[in-house]
């Protein structure tokens, strides 16, 4: 019988690498905030509700390496927002299918309404992606949702929706690497521990 070789998976220069795969990790959140395909750029968030966890997808705004921070954007009258004022820990988890890469990070969650990031983020953002925050009360009952007319945004028209505009800012305590490979998988955890990561290799 002729066996035919299974081609050998190359390997990456972080597969033994613990500081390369934290690096990695940085580097494709950092990706996920400028490329709108990038598949890290819409992970998931779970939260804690008296009703059970709650997980929804969010899109990445921006990552800061230094103060090991993750920026999202939410209504003020969200679920999420009521969730994370009684138990503000989440769970935001990604997965970029073509790296095989997925990293559960979990963190301490904090709305910004009406400081200078919550500022900056509003101006800097585009006025398509802040039509939503004047929207009507985001989950309440209604017949139909009445649709907006499909003309462009300005300033102006979203102006309204500033008031229930938040950013979500999620401050890095563990971060989970999994990188999927056919000779074996890498499994790693990096915990923020007096004042530098800590790390180590698990079992996958
Ligand atoms: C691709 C995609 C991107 C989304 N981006 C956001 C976002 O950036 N911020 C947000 O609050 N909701 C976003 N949503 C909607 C949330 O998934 C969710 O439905 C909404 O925030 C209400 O969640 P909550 O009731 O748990 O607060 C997005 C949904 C999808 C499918």
């Amino acid at each position: 019988m002729l066996i035919i070789p299974h081609p050998q998976e190359p390997f990456p220069n972080f597969y033994n690498d613990l500081n390369g795969s934290l690096q990695m990790a940085w580097k494709m959140l950092g990706r996920a905030t400028k490329d709108r395909k990038a598949a890290f750029r819409t992970p998931v968030m779970a939260s804690v509700s008296d009703d059970g966890p709650q997980a929804r997808v969010l899109v990445l705004r921006a990552a800061d390496i230094d103060r090991r921070e993750l920026i999202f954007h939410t209504d003020t009258r969200s679920g999420k927002a009521d969730q994370l004022g009684k138990d503000n820990r989440v769970a935001v988890t990604f997965y970029d299918a073509h790296r095989k890469i997925q990293l559960r990070i979990n963190g301490i969650a904090q709305l910004h309404t009406s400081d200078t990031l919550a500022d900056q983020q509003w101006r800097d953002a585009s006025p398509n992606a802040l039509r939503c925050f004047s929207a009507p009360l985001p989950a309440a009952p209604c017949a139909l949702p009445s649709d907006h007319d499909g003309s462009e945004a300005t300033r102006k028209t979203v102006a309204a929706g500033r008031q229930f505009f938040a950013v979500l800012s999620v401050g890095i305590v563990q971060l989970e690497w999994l990188y999927l490979h056919t000779h074996g998988q890498r499994r790693a955890l990096f915990c923020w521990h007096e004042e530098q990561w800590k790390m180590q290799w698990l079992n996958p």
